[in-house]
């Protein structure tokens, strides 16, 4: 940590209380956050961890709709669930708050009252879109549109989720309702907007100054870079809906706050909660209002706008009214997306896997090894089942917990496990010796500069030299031809396993637990110093605990019950049979359907549900995969005319590349068939 900060603030994304959390989330914000923050504690820095549910916005209502209860009901099942998949995963918030308390809201009303008053915020009248159908202004995620930066075909009112631009509604080409389909009239309405522009230069500023002191990341200055040269405008701050934070200002009593203002000072109010939790309710301004708290937010890339631009800028605002100064973020390390097998999270199509489930099949640390070695730092990046097999089987288990559980058998087997002496160090001895004192600077350079990728796979590679140091000094040996060496190598290896739980504590806390437990020492691996993984400190005759199996591997039957469990259907299908809004022929056109001939098919290995077609469409022949084998045996589909979307975006299903979707139909009983035709036609021919 630069010296001049005297303590740290992380905050982590306020996950929306409407949906369970999936593995994409905890790799976008969480588990980078979590690992920056352990090896803070193991640092002894003074450091605060604050995350929470945000629990507003037309997130919450429209799931509310969808499933036909009341907006509280939805965030009272998700909160509680969401703050157990986070434990579960070994999350160590020093508080995990909800938006929808009392606190909260009157901590967002008390930003708003101090802008109003103050005369940073406008009124204005302007054009919002109305649906006369339903009778209300379509707030946010209530309209749906065609992007106006990406073409995105559905983008909301407030965002799009492929781009990440935040977005006027009346910017939306083609915009529809989300409730009833329709197109909406424009209607004037009354909104207090926050006037970003009057803050882009500071802002500009600000991110040139913070990136120079603490190195951004890539991606973000570019989001950055282009808002700014986008030219930053007035944003309403008020919406046209009863769930929320009740506007403070007479006249607004049927309007709530923007989501987006009141999530952000959820992050503060998380603070506040901690510090009344503890007793000490001021405790929380030692680390929101001082100017030598570093504070580091994590967020995901859908988030950047709202971390690296509004919240500062709101916090700019605040803070030259002077009462008080707030800190503002250090540094926003937002990372990009994970996708699953190939193809992104999505809610609505039910692609993915949550938490809570995936924590049913697995302990949580090797989702933790797997994730940390795959973030999607600087670009998207993908999560495989087979990757996370190979990766816990030939890395954590192979690797780490072989070299953990050889050493510990050993000096079972020929020390009545004791810490045998450290004799007079020879080159392999020193070699080793070196590699230890480093990898706690190595390692901790890298989460300074939040390389979490690059750090993990430094903290495998003290293992994998370990492992190999054991090999090459040959212990099996040398307990008869050289019995002190023995002991040395043995001891070594204890003080290195010593040493991988401490540097591998942020990533894996339960195994690094098990470890210490294993070498039977004094306390927990979080009460040690990082630097003290670099040099030897075991004492000599020191008696270890028992030992055992510290990584099971995964069974390739494991992984297919996990499949097996995803291809369920899970009433997830049932809501594909609402019936959807209209469309208009120009949507429809953009659909290239196509008959294509099955040259062949077979079983896609591991999976009960895919099936590998080669179908010809025209000149072309291209790979599809086709959720039908319980269905279809492959061979009676050879020959057969189907139905292709033609131009679907490529897709990976287990593994396979996809090129195209083929078309079948399913009726309520489960029953399935192919769309096919009746009459014999050539392949190539446009379905329309
Ligand atoms: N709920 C938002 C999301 O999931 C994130 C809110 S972060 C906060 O995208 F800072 F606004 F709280
Ligand atoms: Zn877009």
């Amino acid at each position: 940590m630069k010296s001049g900060f005297n303590r740290i603030l992380v905050t982590a994304a306020l996950p929306y209380a409407n949906g369970y959390l999936h593995l994409g989330h905890l790799a976008g914000a969480y588990l980078p956050a979590d690992i920056y923050v352990r090896y803070q504690r193991l640092k002894k820095r003074d450091i605060l961890f604050l995350c929470g549910s945000d629990e507003h916005g037309v997130a919450i209502t429209v799931t509310a709709e969808k499933e036909k209860t009341s907006p509280k009901a939805v965030i009272d099942r998700y909160h509680p669930a969401n703050l157990k998949a986070f434990d579960d995963f070994g999350m160590s918030f020093d508080n995990y708050s909800r938006t929808s308390l009392p606190l909260h809201h009157e901590t967002a009303r008390e930003f708003f009252k101090e802008f109003h008053k103050c005369g940073v915020l406008r009124e204005k009248q302007e054009k919002q879109l109305y649906c006369e159908k339903d009778r209300m202004f379509l707030a946010d995620r209530y309209v749906e549109g065609v992007c106006p930066n990406c073409k995105y075909p559905q983008a909301r009112g407030d965002q799009c989720e492929n781009c990440g631009t935040w977005l006027s509604q009346t910017d939306l080409l083609d915009p529809k309702c989300k409730i009833c389909g329709t197109t909406p009239v424009v209607r004037d309405t009354t909104h207090w907007y926050f006037p970003l522009g009057n803050y882009q230069k500071r802002l500009e500023e600000y991110v040139q100054e913070r990136d120079k002191r603490d190195g951004w990341k890539e991606n973000v200055l570019r989001y950055c870079q282009s808002w700014f040269k986008g030219g930053l405008e007035d944003r309403a701050v008020t919406r046209d809906l009863s769930w929320g934070v009740k506007v403070p200002v007479s006249g607004y009593e049927e309007k709530v706050i923007y989501v987006w203002f009141d999530a952000v000072l959820g992050y503060i109010s998380a603070g506040k909660e901690w510090a009344l939790k503890l007793g000490k309710p001021k405790a929380w301004e030692d680390y929101w209002l001082r100017d030598d708290t570093k504070y580091v937010a994590f967020i995901g890339k859908d988030n950047v706008v709202f971390h690296c631009i509004v919240f500062p800028a709101m916090l700019m605002a605040w803070n030259d009214g002077a009462r008080e100064r707030y800190v503002l973020p250090e540094n926003v390390p937002a990372n990009e997306f994970l996708n699953f097998e190939g193809q992104k999270f999505s809610k609505s199509r039910g692609w993915g896997i949550d938490v809570s489930d995936f924590l049913k099949f697995f302990p949580a640390d090797t989702l933790r090894y797997t994730l940390a070695l795959n973030l999607p730092e600087s670009r998207d990046s993908d999560f495989y089942l087979k990757d996370f097999q190979a990766r816990t089987n030939n890395e954590l288990a192979d690797i780490l917990g072989n070299f953990v559980n050889r050493t510990f058998a050993f000096a079972e087997r020929h020390f009545d496990g004791n810490v045998p002496a450290l004799g007079r160090p020879g080159k392999l001895d020193k070699e080793m010796l070196a590699l230890m004192k480093n990898a706690p600077g190595t390692i901790g350079g890298l989460i300074e500069r939040y390389k979490f990728r690059e750090a993990t796979f430094e903290s495998m590679s003290l293992a994998r030299n370990a492992n190999k140091y054991f090999n090459d000094s040959e212990p099996w040996k040398t307990i008869k031809s050289d019995p002190g060496q023995c002991s040395t190598t043995i001891r070594i290896c204890l003080e290195v396993v010593r040493s991988l739980a401490i540097i591998f504590q942020p990533v894996i806390p339960h195994f690094s637990a098990r470890m210490w437990s294993m070498l039977n020492l004094q306390g927990v691996v979080e009460d040690q110093s990082w630097e003290a993984a670099s040099a030897p400190s075991l004492g000599e005759s020191h008696n270890l605990g028992k030992s055992e199996i510290l990584v099971n591997k995964v069974e390739d039957q494991r992984i297919e019950e996990v499949i097996r469990f995803l291809e369920q259907p899970d009433g997830k299908d049932s809501m594909a049979t609402e019936s959807k809004p209209a469309i208009s022929i120009d949507d429809f056109k953009k659909i290239d359907l196509r008959l294509g001939k099955v040259l062949s098919a077979e079983r896609v290995p591991k999976s009960e549900k895919l099936l590998k077609l080669q179908v010809e469409i025209g000149n072309e022949k291209r790979q599809i995969v086709a959720g039908i084998a319980k269905h279809y045996a492959p061979e009676t589909l050879v020959g057969k005319l189907v139905v292709i979307v033609a131009n679907l975006e490529p897709a990976k299903l287990m593994g396979q590349e996809s090129r195209g979707m083929l078309l079948a139909a399913s009726d309520n009983n489960g029953k399935l068939s192919i769309v096919t035709t009746a009459e014999e036609l050539s392949s190539g021919s446009v379905v329309k």
